[in-house]
């Protein structure tokens, strides 16, 4: 059921960034949409308010036990002027899967949606329209009882911000340089892999921060029991291409479902080209370096779109790909996504909302 959202505008509009200068995550719009949840009486007083902090008790669940879920998803500006989101629904339900596994209630779809589309009709001067930008937004949930005791909060905050961004990686669409972590893990199936928390992304933080002092820009993460099979970057799911076929990681139960990875793996199918969704040892991918047949390697997530990776290093071995050059695959995958996430091809999947 879509509730009305309660509007406040803001009377101190806020500095919008320089698009060439901007750094990813750092500078926020005018608005955002907040909801509260209690348990019996379900979501209320939706509204839109000035962006700003929300004063909270230092008791509060969500900063003792990490009971928190969030979404990435971007709108994007035509060059027609008009402003559109990818998939929506994807993100709407990851969400919900999110929320099932960390016992914390679901927005309804199109409340959801209808927020998004108000709060974009609302902040829609702060999409921006230069080459490669768009304005990442970022749903998240927060438990919100106040108390130590360790159960599932009562209460909750639904809060949309948004973002104009670049690129994730400060490379751009330059090949990054990636380490295969061997000591920590993130995640393991039956824990929170597979939902978009914050919990997951907190242990990922020390090896992320070992890598980065070495020049690194992101970790590859290996399965957190035998530390043989190769899983996610965290930031972006990840994909090979290895004697002319392509390849990405199963979905095991610990790799979170991106939905720029399905996009791509439906966007290769409509163009005659099949992904194994499988297995992917780090052996095998070593092998494949040293024998030449490592033809391209590139990530994909919301933030990160398409990522070339140029670099793999592994235990202290580096290996590069494709000349440290971007792929062709990778180009005609970047191009083909973000042609239809900037509408400059038309969209015949359907996939944009208006
Ligand atoms: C996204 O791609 O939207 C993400 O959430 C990844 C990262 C920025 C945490």
């Amino acid at each position: 059921m879509v509730q009305d959202i309660r509007v406040e505008l803001t009377k101190n509009k806020r500095v919008k960034p320089d698009m060439k200068t901007v750094k990813f995550g750092k500078s926020f719009s005018d608005h955002m949409f907040l909801m509260n949840y209690e348990e019996g009486k379900g979501w209320f007083d939706p509204r839109i308010v000035p962006y700003g902090p929300v004063e909270m008790d230092m008791a509060t669940m969500v900063f003792h036990y990490g009971q928190e879920i969030f979404e990435g998803m971007k709108a994007y500006r035509t060059s027609e002027g008009k402003v559109q989101l990818f998939r929506p629904t994807e993100n709407i339900r990851r969400m919900a899967i999110s929320g099932e596994r960390l016992v914390m209630p679901a927005v309804d779809e199109d409340m959801f949606l209808a927020a998004l589309k108000k709060l974009l009709e609302i902040d829609a001067e702060w999409v921006p329209s230069e080459e490669a930008t768009s304005l990442y937004i970022r749903p998240f949930m927060i438990a919100t009882d106040v108390g130590l005791g360790v159960h599932a909060s009562k209460t909750y905050i639904f809060c949309i911000i948004t973002c104009p961004v670049g690129s994730y990686y400060p490379e751009g669409l330059n090949p990054i340089k990636i380490m295969i972590e061997s000591q920590d893990v993130r995640a393991v199936r039956g824990g929170t892999g597979i939902a978009k928390c914050g919990g997951n992304y907190a242990a990922s933080l020390r090896a992320s921060q070992l890598a980065e002092y070495k020049g690194y820009s992101q970790v590859l993460w290996l399965d957190g029991v035998e530390r043989k099979y190769i899983e996610e970057v965290g930031s972006m799911n990840i994909m090979f291409k290895i004697n002319g076929e392509v390849l990405t990681p199963s979905l095991t139960g610990a790799v979170l479902a991106g939905i720029t990875r399905k996009s791509c793996i439906e966007l290769m199918k409509t163009w005659g080209i099949n992904v194994s969704e499988r297995l992917i040892s780090v052996d095998e991918v070593v092998a494949a370096a040293e024998n030449g047949t490592l033809e391209e390697v590139w990530g994909t997530g919301t933030a990160a779109v398409v990522s070339p990776v140029g670099w793999l290093t592994y235990k202290d071995k580096t290996f590069e790909i494709g000349g440290g050059q971007i792929g062709k695959l990778t180009q005609k995958l970047y191009d083909g996504l973000t042609g239809i996430q900037w509408g400059k091809v038309p969209d015949t999947l359907g996939w944009t909302v208006p």
